[in-house]
């Protein structure tokens, strides 16, 4: 495995067919997941020379956490579909990685078992319930674990239409669950009908759609912890969820899931970053397959890039070690482009690297 496509190559081969196509596909033509990747591709890079770089630093900090590089796991669902260890198998890589993990509500695996699987910081991926009162008692759950953010999704008031679990009739295998739903009672995802998948109706019946930005400041002051938006296209949205008290952004589009022709992440990244203007940190997901990917989103502003599907590939190759080995390669793509764009630093990756 030499890099991050060896490892979706690989693991077509290994996941059932129909959780594969849930966990690679996109919504409707499946645009916006291909335009995501080809924005990466259609940057170019106006590298420095003559700058010593024989010695460099990836490390940087995401909300005050140290990490050892500016790649974060993105939240993901339902991990133990890719290997039984599922979210605790992704935890140990990502520690392992000495980076940050963000678990998702809809785990296999409840929060406080993954959480309590590694010490090492981890953040919580959330949903707004029609039932505030189901919210609440997960947030309260979160907080107890020792969770150090909330990331708040916000571009999914319903599930995209996925045609590939649509005609898959995708829904989780007997025997796995969505943990966290099930710990209060609230269920699991019901069978796919001729129109929808068992995920479509899961969001169908459980989530709010009349999320607004109120809701951040409602969470923030539920949670104390501090608040990532996550879902974000557009610089006028970002100023509204930092005005209502987020800490940082994520600019996606959730992996091409949700709304098919959206806007490629790549491209309005400087947008949002100039809007939010220095008032909460910017972090961005969507195509990231190279380690220029990740040079190119931090000369975009971004302060870190989150990794969704390839540490999921990677545990469906080799549990830990796969999703360890994806974030190692990416890591290394990442130190040789810094290198031979003459970054010997994080912060020297700057705009005048982004030819125009
Ligand atoms: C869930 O958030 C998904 O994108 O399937």
């Amino acid at each position: 495995m030499f890099n991050l496509f060896d490892y979706e190559n690989a693991a077509r081969e290994l996941i059932e067919p129909a959780a594969f196509g849930y966990q690679v596909g996109g919504a409707n033509d499946e645009l916006t997941l291909r335009e995501n990747r080809r924005a990466w591709d259609d940057i170019a890079v106006r590298y420095r020379t003559m700058v010593d770089v024989s010695t460099r630093s990836l490390a940087t900090t995401v909300l005050g956490t140290p990490v050892s590089m500016p790649v974060l796991v993105a939240p993901t669902a339902m991990q133990k579909l890719a290997h039984p260890d599922g979210e605790i198998g992704m935890a140990r890589a990502a520690e392992q990685a000495g980076t940050l993990m963000i678990v998702s509500t809809t785990a296999t695996i409840g929060l406080a078992e993954v959480a309590a699987s590694t010490p090492a910081p981890k953040w919580f991926q959330v949903y707004i319930y029609q039932s505030r009162e189901y919210t609440q008692r997960l947030i309260e759950r979160a907080v107890a674990a020792g969770y150090q953010a909330l990331v708040l999704t916000v571009d999914a008031p319903f599930l995209g239409r996925r045609e590939r679990d649509i005609r898959n009739g995708f829904t989780l295998p007997t025997g796995m669950h969505i943990a966290n739903a099930e710990i209060s009672g609230m269920d699991v995802v019901p069978d796919a009908t001729a129109d929808a998948s068992g995920l479509m109706q899961h969001f169908r019946g459980l989530h709010d759609p009349s999320l607004t930005p109120k809701d951040i400041a409602w969470l923030r002051d539920l949670s104390g912890l501090p608040i990532v938006v996550k879902g974000i296209v557009r610089g006028d949205d970002a100023v509204r969820a930092i005005e209502h008290g987020a800490s940082a952004i994520v600019v996606s589009n959730h992996g091409g899931r949700q709304l098919d022709t959206s806007v490629a992440t790549a491209r309005v990244l400087a947008e949002v970053v100039t809007a939010v203007d220095g008032r909460g940190e910017v972090y961005v997901d969507g195509g990231i397959r190279r380690g220029t990917d990740v040079l190119k989103a931090l000369a975009l502003g971004a302060r870190a890039v989150l990794l969704g599907r390839p540490p999921v590939w990677g545990l469906a190759v080799d549990g830990t070690a796969g999703a360890r080995h994806v974030l190692e390669l990416i890591r290394e793509e990442f130190d040789l482009a810094m290198a031979l764009a003459g970054c010997r630093t994080v912060d020297e990756i700057t705009a005048d690297l982004i030819a125009s």
